[in-house]
Formats: structure tokens, sequence, C-alpha cells
């Protein structure tokens, strides 16, 4: 009734005006379009580089010849381009804009684009790092606080996030994204959508604040072959549709107005030139109606993929597939317009892209107030906020993992005056500690293991710091040192694992472990017999070996950006009780990549324990990840009940509450994340031995008890049948309510069909 009675003191207009709002725009867009030449619309399809005002090839530039700057606003005016990314600055893209909105023909504003994976100014933990938060409102949050700070900055268009499934740790890549599980995936995607968009729906992208999000890389660019970046993907249809494709429905469905087309190919069709996925899913089957952009000089490369001739051809190709904007190449602004004259191009191919470039841009309000993002005072006062600062702490805290804390080493005692000796060659170096993936950082602004460490414990602190090794190389004499260090203190913490050079895009690695200098180091601090505790940076999942999987505390601490070292020390001395579970499935031997939770049975399912002929599992190890999918520790012992079912037997349009007690049995208050698997036990198809449904997060004080409930569907059981269309199927299911991918108690229950 109050509803009602709103509504109704409402004046129509406020329902009228968006519909008004939206036949205006495209009578404006058609207006445009009706007045641009071949070459302006070529041009609003052209995403390049910015240039910097002292660009190195200046310094070689002829007399007369305009600088690099110059060229830029020179062919912003002519209407060349549509869009600039990673240049910097409110003043620089306000001299853009000027250039478009009132120096050239048709005054359409120019669209400014970064890379902001983790964070613009302020840096925030990897996105992987992230994901092990578990929680997808903390990422929206961040999102939202990097497009507060990027859009301040002149940006209003983010090339992110990366929504790329993850299942093989050698791919350096997968420090971008969310991890392995398609339920996480599909979350985080959404989360940092609306955070960049400030909110569902894009009904807010006008605002000044808010930045157009970019999922990336459409499709499948996860799944390389070796887990080399670039590579071949071979995935079947239903493993496309299963796992890699619903992160993407899941950002569209937030309200992403563009996606990023990756550089690999699937079966033999470079994405690039994938109608099928660019154009037939994409737009016919999603409906979905923004702006296709390519990888950055990804049509050209179908040429050296081998399916263009050369780069006209490969602008036709990618032209047709579904591309609307490209990025770097300039092919476009190059070969669009004659491609359309020949005929081979139509027309109507390029209004339609050039409408939806339009539309983005009116979206963004930047036809209405181009320069509202553009105000040097407001980029300065949004610049590195407290606020935003201490958000990149609350998300360094949460991304902690720990997988190991023999005889509750963790935390230390800050008051007890004990000999620390901090080691390792992450100890205190002030790189390395942003991760890959980020153009605009301050590096100095980071705070370092030590420094976290030494703010955190006083001026009096017993601490002592030893590089002990290189990365990637011995240091002379720095074994002798770390050891005779560790021989001096009561606890060593070990801070190794990967350089920042190590993850990211290009950054494939074979073997997924520690490098072997720091594993030598490792060893001779075991060999001391002092309490160890690792610190292990990383963008990926480890096989960890020897003394470091056997260290008596394991903190995973990815690359946790600005905050380092003070999200480090609030954990390690127990101001913040670590909840972070692992996003990925850590391998027991590199060999075992690609592993993840949701695998098959096949027809042989090893039995536990030792080894047995002719079935799937290797000689020298189980299938059993180190540590699971889902695995994380607190400072506590947490029980979890066997779950209770409200009823066996799920009828149609019925639902199935499944419940927990989860009790805390230690000494300290937890932070723990319960998690909901299903095992749909005969299909049609396959299912996986288990999948994640949902989670809670619960936070339990010493003795407390707490049920946990989760509800279930038959939606929620639904999956791809032999046809590849969604059904369920009647039969029966297993159920956990567990703390991990892998253990827990099951109880099961039968999912009824429609006549029964
Ligand atoms: C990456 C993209 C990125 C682009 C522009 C490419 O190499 O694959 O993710 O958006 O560069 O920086």
């Amino acid at each position: 009734m109050r509803t009602l009675a709103l509504i109704a003191l409402l004046p129509l207009t406020a329902f009228a005006a968006p519909a008004v709002d939206e036949a205006r725009t495209a009578s404006r867009i058609e207006s445009l379009i009706s007045r641009m030449t071949l070459e302006e619309k070529a041009g609003q399809l052209t995403l390049v580089a910015a240039v910097r005002e002292d660009e190195e090839s200046d310094r070689e530039r002829k007399p007369g010849e305009p600088a690099a700057m110059q060229r830029q606003l020179a062919e912003i005016r002519e209407g060349r381009i549509s869009a600039v990314f990673n240049g910097i600055g409110a003043d620089w893209a306000r001299k853009l804009q000027r250039a478009a909105v009132e120096e050239s023909r048709l005054g359409i504003p120019v669209l400014i684009s970064v890379d902001a994976i983790h964070g613009f100014h302020t840096i925030f933990p990897v996105p992987l790092a992230e994901a092990a938060s578990w929680d997808p409102d903390l990422a929206e949050r961040v999102a939202r606080a990097t497009a507060i700070e990027a859009s301040a900055a002149g940006v209003a268009w983010n090339l992110a996030p990366n929504v790329d499934i993850a299942r093989d740790a050698r791919w350096g890549r997968g420090v971008e994204g969310a991890g392995e599980d398609v339920l996480l995936g599909k979350l985080f995607a959404a989360a940092r959508v609306r955070g960049y968009q400030k909110g569902a729906g894009a009904t807010h992208l006008s605002d000044r604040d808010a930045m157009l999000a970019t999922p990336k890389h459409f499709a499948g660019y996860g799944a390389a072959e070796g887990g080399l970046d670039y590579n071949v993907a071979e995935i079947t249809e239903r493993t496309l549709r299963e796992v890699y494709l619903p992160p993407f429905k899941a950002a569209f469905d937030a309200g992403a107005l563009a996606v990023m087309a990756g550089f690999h190919e699937i079966g033999g069709v470079p994405m690039m030139a994938n109608r099928k996925l660019l154009t037939d899913l994409l737009r016919d089957e999603w409906k979905f109606d923004g702006i296709v952009v390519s990888d950055y000089a990804a049509d050209h490369e179908l040429v050296i993929h081998g399916v263009a001739k050369d780069d006209r051809e490969a602008v036709k190709i990618a032209f047709m597939a579904g591309v609307d904007v490209s990025m770097t190449s300039r092919l476009y602004q190059q070969y669009l317009p004659d491609l359309v004259r020949s005929g081979e191009v139509p027309m109507s191919r390029v209004d339609e892209a050039v409408r939806r470039m339009l539309r983005v841009k009116f979206k963004l309000g930047l036809f209405d107030k181009p320069y509202d993002r553009m105000d040097a005072k407001r980029e300065r006062a949004l610049n590195h906020t407290k606020q935003t600062r201490a958000l990149a702490r609350e998300a360094a805290q949460r991304s902690i993992v720990l997988l190991r804390n023999d005889r509750e080493l963790l935390p230390l005692d800050k008051r007890k005056a004990q000999r620390i000796a901090l080691i390792g060659p992450f100890a205190s170096r002030p790189d390395h500690l942003n991760g890959p993936w980020t153009v605009f950082d301050d590096r100095r602004d980071a705070v370092s293991v030590e420094a976290g460490l030494r703010a955190a414990l006083g001026a009096d602190a017993r601490l002592s710091v030893t590089q002990g090794s290189g990365i990637d190389s011995v240091l002379p004499g720095g074994i002798e040192a770390a050891v005779s260090a560790a021989q001096n203190a009561d606890v060593v913490i070990l801070a190794i694992g990967e350089s920042e050079a190590m993850t990211g895009e290009a950054q494939s690695r074979t073997e997924v472990v520690v490098p072997a200098a720091q594993q030598a180091l490792a060893e001779a601090i075991k060999a001391t017999g002092r309490p160890t505790i690792v610190l292990l940076r990383t963008g990926r999942a480890l096989a960890l070996e020897g003394a470091v999987r056997d260290a008596d505390a394991i903190l995973v601490t990815w690359f946790l950006a600005a905050e380092t070292g003070n999200a480090i020390a609030d954990v390690l001395f127990g101001d913040v009780s670590p909840s972070g579970r692992l996003p990925v499935s850590f391998p027991q031997r590199p060999g075992q990549v690609p592993i993840y939770y949701a695998r098959k049975n096949t027809g042989r399912p090893p039995p536990p324990g030792p080894f047995q002929e002719y079935t799937a599992r290797y000689r020298d190890i189980s299938v059993d990840p180190l540590y699971a999918f889902g695995f994380g520790l607190g400072y506590s012992t947490v029980e979890y009940g066997k779950p209770e079912l409200s009823t066996q037997k799920l009828a149609v349009g019925d639902t199935l509450t499944a419940s927990a007690i989860l009790r805390n049995t230690g000494k300290r208050a937890v932070d723990e994340v319960a998690q909901l698997y299903v095992r749909d036990r005969v299909g049609s198809v396959t299912r996986p031995l288990r999948e994640l449904k949902d989670f809670e997060r619960v936070k339990l004080a010493p003795g407390e008890s707490k049920r946990i409930s989760f509800t279930l569907k038959r939606e929620d059981l639904m999956f791809l049948g032999p046809d590849l269309k969604p059904i369920s199927e009647a039969g029966a299911f297993d159920l956990w309510i567990a703390p991990s991918s892998l253990g827990g108690i099951a109880a099961s229950f039968e999912l009824l069909g429609p006549a029964e």
C-alpha cells in the first residue's frame, strides 16, 4: 500500500523521462551518423594509445614536424580517433576533450580509457588475491574506489575487469581474475562491474564518478594450452558455456556495456574472427548492445595467426565477425572506408558499430557534460584519499590466506619481547609489492613487510632483517647471514615467493614453484630448527615443496599492494584474524596443473590410499591438491555438524533448506566461510564431483555455535543437457556444507521430476 501511495504522488514525467531521453538520444545519434563521413565513422571505431608531451620519438623530430602530442590532437580534431587509453590526468584529458568537442567538425567527445586492473593511483591487492576474500561486496567497494580515483583524472572507460576463469597455474594472467570457480567468477565479475559503473544496470554511468567496465578477454582466454599466454585454447562448446562464459554473462547482466575480445584462438578460429561467439552468441542470443573492442592490435594479429592474407583482409574479417572497435593498430582507420567503398563491408554494419559507440558515449554523459570528469582540483582532492587507503588495508587483510599454523605459532604476541628474524628477498624491498598490471601507481608509496612490522612493533622491536637470497639467484654469503640471523632469533618470518615479473601478461611459468635460490634459503633456515612462518608472495597457485611446504605456518600474501606490510602485521599479530580462502587449488606438484576441484569422476576414480593400477591417478602422488579450493584457516578451529535437510525430496516449485551447526572449538574469534557444494550423481551428461552453489561468512566467538542455512531450488540444480540447453533432471544429489571443496560430511536428497 505504502509503495502504491508513493507512486501516486510522483509526477508522471518521473516515469516518462527515460523513454523520452532514449528517443532523443537515438535521434541525436542518427543525426550524427547521417552527417559523418566514412573516415569519421572509422575514426569513431578507433582506440589508440595515449602519447605524452615528451615522447621519446619527439627528440628525433625534424624541424617543423609536429610533436606526437600535437599529432594526436590533430587527429582528434579531424575525427580520426574515438578514444585514447592509458594517458594521465584531468588537464591532459581536458586538452583532448577540447580538441574533440570544440575543434572537431561534429564535436563528438573523446573517450578516455585506462587499464585500471587493481586500482588506479592507489593500488589494491591483485584481483586473484581479492577473490580470496570470498567477498564480492569488498570487490565492489574496491572497484568503486578505483572508479572514483580514475574518473577524477578524466577516465570514463576502464579496460577491466578480467573475468577469465583460470585453472592452469602456469598461465600468468590468472593473477588478474577471480580464480578457478564459476560461481566465484560470476559474483566477482558482476561486483566489479557494479563498482566501476556505480551500481547495476548502467543507470549511473553518466555520473562523473562512474566509468564503463569491460569484461575481458572474451572468451576462454584462460584456457590457453600449456598455460602459455596467447596460445591456442581447445575448449568444447560445453566447457565454454559451462565454465568460461558465465562470468561474462554475469558481467553483462550487471550492466557492462563493453567487452574485449581476446588474442587467442579456439578450434582454428581466432577470437577476433569468431562470428559465432561475437555476433551469434553476444548479439543474437544474449542481446548484448554495448561495444566489442579488440585486444591490443589483435586485428593485425589475424595475419600472423594465418587467417588473413594482409591487414586489409584482417579488418574485414574482424569487423564482420563483430569487433566494433580496433585497439592501437589503427587498421580500421586505415582500411574500413575503402572496404565499404568496394562493397566488401556494408555501410549498415559500420553504422551499427558507430551507433553502439555513440550510445556508450551518450550513456557516459560525455555529450552533455564532456568535461565533467576533467577537473584538476577534484582530481587532486580524490587522489590517494585516506578512505581509499584504509580500504586498501582492509582489502589486503581480507585477501591473506592462512594455510598452516602448527602448534598455534600464530598469532605472534606483540607484547612478548621475542626476537624476530625477517628473512628473504621480499623482506624489505619497496618493489614487488603491487603486482603486475599497474599503470599509474607511485611505487614509493607501498608499505614493505619490514616497514609494516616496524610500525606495528614500535621502536624497540627486536627485529633483524636479512635478505638471504636474490629472487631468482643466489646471493653470495646470503644463506650464511640468514642462518646466523635465524639462530639469533626466537622466530623466523620468511618473505619469499614470486617476483612481480613472474606473473601477469606473457609471464607463463612451467615450474610453478618457489624459485630454487629461495627454496635453498628456506631449507637452510629449516635446518636451524627455529619456528618459521612463510609469507608467500605469489600471483598464482604454487606447488610448495620441502621446507616451504613444511614450515610451521604459511600465509599466502599474494601481491597485496599499497598496504602490504601493514596488513601482514595486522594478521601476524592477531589484530585481524585471517579469513581468506583459496580461489584456486594449490597443487602438490607442478605436473598436476591444470588442477581444479570441479573435476569429473572418470570411469576409474582412484580409491583413497596407496597407488592402484588402472585408476585415474599419478604413479607418484594422489590426485588431491596440496591445498584445496576454498581452504583457509583462522586462528581457531571450527567444527561442522552434519547437514540437515528440510526435506529428502525436492519437488518442482519447492525449496530445500540445508543447514548445519558450526561451532568454534578454539580460543579465538573466527570469521569462517561456510561453503555449500552439490554433486549430481547421475545425469545425461557427466557432472563435476562437486560444484560450489553458495557460501556464507559467519563470525563465531570462542565456544559459540551458529546454525547456517542455505536454500536450493530446482533451478539451482540445472545444467546444460546433451543439446547444451539448460535442463534439470530428477535423481539423487549429494550435498556438503563444508569448510573447503575437500572433505566435509555429506547428506543426500532426491530431486523429483514434474510428474512425481
Ligand atoms: C592486454 C589487455 C589490455 C591491453 C591494453 C593487452 O596486451 O591483453 O588486457 O587491456 O593490452 O593495455
